[in-house]
């Protein structure tokens, strides 16, 4: 099944995706992830991307496109894909059609007030990737799966946070009215705990766990 998780900054895209990726065998693809590992190799992607990225404004179309659409031609895709992050411009979702059959659209929904208290506490291992949030690590700063010192991403500071909420309301939100129309969304209540999140996912794309 392809797969995208639509939904604002903070609404559990990434650590969805990973655990419904790990459950239905199928691999993550994270347009965020891509560029930041483009960046920290310092690649010609990286250096067109990270001044977008460090001020909280989208990539342009053409460069994630390119990105996605090479990334789907991987051997790992082809029984399927949960896409995170991608699209995020009804230009991008245009593009996206010509080159990718989608058949579900779960749309993670959570309040602006509490996306901005999960990016500000959000932190993140810069090894694996893998994602805490302050409020449950107990003061730990090490990273459980690997040691790693736990960081903060650039983004998540407060200034870029408020700024990321804004593009997405203006360039992301119309993908909601976009797929809807097209008969494949389904909305999710992202503001509920995680586990509960999780169930509500599988259900709406009727797996199980
Ligand atoms: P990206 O990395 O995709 O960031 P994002 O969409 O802003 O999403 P986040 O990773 O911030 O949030 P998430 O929904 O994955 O939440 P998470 O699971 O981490 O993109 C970064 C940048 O790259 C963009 O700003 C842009 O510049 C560029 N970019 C990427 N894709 C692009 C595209 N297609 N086009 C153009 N530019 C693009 O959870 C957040 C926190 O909440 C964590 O601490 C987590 O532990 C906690 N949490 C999660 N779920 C729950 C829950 N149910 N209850 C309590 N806490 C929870």
């Amino acid at each position: 099944m392809n797969i995208i998780f639509l939904g604002p900054p903070g609404a559990g895209k990434g650590t969805q995706a990973q655990i419904v990726c790990a459950n239905l065998g199928i691999p993550q693809i994270s347009t965020g992830d891509m560029l930041r590992s483009a960046i920290a190799h310092q690649t010609e992607t990286g250096l067109k991307a990270k001044s977008y990225m460090d001020a909280g404004q989208l990539v342009p179309d053409a460069v994630v496109i390119a990105i996605v659409k090479e990334r789907l031609t991987d051997v790992d895709c082809k029984n399927g894909y949960v896409l995170d992050g991608f699209p995020r411009t009804v230009e991008q979702a245009q593009a996206l059609a010509v080159f990718a059959g989608i058949d579900k659209v779960v749309n993670i929904a959570v309040q602006d007030e509490v996306l901005v208290k999960r990016l500000s506490g959000r932190r993140v291992c810069p090894a694996c990737g893998a994602t805490y949030h302050v409020a449950l690590l107990s003061g730990e700063t090490k990273c459980a799966a690997d040691g790693t010192t736990l960081i903060q991403r650039d983004d998540d500071k407060p200034e870029t946070v408020l700024n990321r909420l804004n593009v997405y309301h203006r360039q992301t939100a119309p993908l909601i009215d976009f797929y809807q129309r097209k008969g494949i969304l389904c909305v999710v209540d992202g503001s509920q705990g995680l586990e509960h999140v999780t169930t509500a996912i599988l259900d709406t794309l009727g797996a199980t766990r």
